[in-house]
């Protein structure tokens, strides 16, 4: 078993108090007008299983399309290597499905390699590398159970490099513009001259194509969204009826985003004994849950400079729906 494998270690960043952190983040948010949680709370192990499921859906284009553009260029995005000893880095891995083929590549092209993913969420980090080292038998993965903050931290500890940043399936985008560039900056401090960072970015397109992206026939999403209250339910004693709140998801033209929300049906209470505190709910009024940003060129192109990154290259599929983009530090 993976587990046991000496090409595997799974590191886990020491945070404290996760559940009064939680409890924090729900009370202030659920008192502010509009109400909001945020989205780090979706991936317990419920969630990112939701989530895996989520990039398997037929309206969720976004895990496919970044495959296939990767499938399409992976020699062209390889040849940018520099020496023979890359270790690749992922923020925000999941369970390194896409990131396979990165893998192989650089695998073939060197005989050996290091993984490093960090993700929020261990049980997701074990099952990907055991598929991955089960396939591999040079590989070797260095797991990080950490928020990204942390992962950059322990990166720049380490000092690892020459090495590839990857940050995929336009994770970016659920940052506020300004915090995108605040993470990409500290992305680039830890790199050095000729390090690497292949980001995805998911591009402006047509609202028939992106709504249903957030907003399944399955109705996942909704599921994945809901999981919050549940998520509340279960670890701070809350008492959402989940039968009374529904999924919302919808393309914000003007901001650029997609907005997903939880609609309260209905005016009702929720008590959350965690916190000692009930909160009120007017019939139609929503929890805002996330953002996903939707990029133009030009955006792209300012967000890059402000942070200090050059673009090499960047391929795209024939729609034009996702990017992948090559940076280095200007
Ligand atoms: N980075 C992904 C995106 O914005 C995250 C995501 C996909 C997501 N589907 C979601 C987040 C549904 C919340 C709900 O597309």
């Amino acid at each position: 078993m993976a587990m046991q494998d000496p090409r595997f270690l799974l590191e886990t960043s020491p945070r404290q108090n996760l559940h009064a952190r939680f409890a924090q983040d729900v009370l202030r948010g659920l008192s502010a007008a509009p109400k909001r949680i945020p989205s780090v709370y979706f991936y317990d192990s419920i969630g990112s299983e939701l989530f895996e499921k989520i990039c398997t859906l037929p309206e969720y284009y976004i895990t496919r399309t970044e495959k296939a553009i990767l499938e399409t260029h992976i020699h062209d995005i390889a040849r940018f290597q520099n020496g023979s000893d890359l270790s690749l880095v992922e923020f925000g891995s999941g369970s390194s499905y896409k990131t396979r083929l990165l893998i192989q590549a650089f695998l073939q092209q060197q005989g050996h390699l290091t993984y490093r993913p960090i993700d929020i969420s261990d049980s997701i980090l074990r099952e990907g590398a055991r598929r991955l080292l089960n396939d591999f038998p040079a590989l070797r993965v260095h797991a990080l159970a950490a928020e990204y903050d942390d992962g950059i931290r322990k990166i720049q500890q380490a000092n690892v490099s020459p090495k590839i940043l990857v940050f995929l399936g336009s994770n970016i985008g659920n940052f506020e513009p300004p915090q995108a560039v605040d993470f990409l900056n500290k992305m680039r401090h830890i790199m050095q001259p000729r390090d690497l960072l292949l980001l995805g970015t998911d591009m402006v397109k047509p609202r028939h194509i992106l709504e249903p992206a957030y907003d399944d026939a399955q109705q996942v999403t909704a599921q994945f969204n809901l999981n919050l209250l549940r998520r509340i339910n279960r670890e701070l004693g809350g008492d959402f009826d989940l039968s009374r709140f529904r999924h919302r998801a919808f393309f914000n033209e003007t901001e650029s985003r997609i907005e997903m929300h939880i609609e309260s049906i209905g005016q009702q209470q929720a008590h959350i004994a965690a916190l000692d505190r009930t909160f009120a709910f007017r019939a139609g009024e929503t929890i805002h849950t996330e953002n996903s940003y939707k990029f133009t060129p030009d955006m792209l192109q300012s967000i890059f400079a402000a942070a200090g990154l050059k673009r090499l290259q960047h391929w795209q599929d024939a729609d034009g729906y996702f990017r992948l983009n090559l940076l280095g530090p200007a």
